[in-house]
């Protein structure tokens, strides 16, 4: 699996210094709260449940699964595979995802959270690739800023694959030819 990856483009050290930051940054904003983070299944996986460990305030915890890419190119607005069990009328809610890229995933469930009662929506995203923006969303929490470039690894797949590199990486060329 290591051997199909062209580059690193955030090593597991950043990562690691990506959730203590991003965690202590949440932390402070909700001191007197109890926010539920709602995580974005499967790509939020390793992210959430490591930037989880550096929250230190009380919080609640729920996932969504919604339809995203197919290989490596969108397919438009999303639909909900498996839905929340919280009941999130009045809550503070964290929505988070491994990236934000065209930012249609993210709206469309910003205004779903929104519609269902939420008390406010926020956003954390592990990257954000800027230059794939077609709508406008605001995004709190950044982990990195990437160009606009396929990549995998901690969460992120090709295919369903390479979700568990403990970095992520661009793949090689021939990878997408096979
Ligand atoms: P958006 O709706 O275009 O913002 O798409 C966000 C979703 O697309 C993410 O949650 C990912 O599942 C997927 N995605 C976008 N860019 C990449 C990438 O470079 N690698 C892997 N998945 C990606
Ligand atoms: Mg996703």
């Amino acid at each position: 699996m290591h051997n199909d990856i062209k580059k690193t483009v955030v090593s597991t050290n950043m990562l690691n210094a990506i959730c203590v930051r991003l965690g202590k940054q949440i932390s402070e904003d909700y001191a007197n709260k109890k926010p539920l983070i709602i995580g974005l299944l499967k790509g939020c996986q390793p992210f959430v449940s490591d930037l989880l460990k550096n929250i230190s305030v009380y919080c609640y915890i729920d996932y969504m699964t919604v339809s995203s890419y197919e290989g490596t190119s969108s397919v438009g607005s999303i639909t909900i595979k498996k839905d929340l069990e919280t009941n999130i009328e009045g809550l503070d809610v964290i929505v988070v995802d491994d990236i934000v890229d065209t930012g249609v995933t993210i709206s469309s469930i910003r205004d779903l959270l929104l519609q269902r009662g939420a008390s406010s929506v926020s956003v954390c995203t592990l990257l954000d690739k800027k230059e794939g923006r077609k709508v406008n969303v605001d995004v709190k929490y950044v982990g990195m800023p990437v160009p606009n470039e396929f990549v995998v690894g901690y969460g992120l797949d090709y295919n369903g694959l390479y979700r568990n590199l403990p970095y992520i990486g661009v793949l090689k060329e021939e990878i997408y030819k096979k």
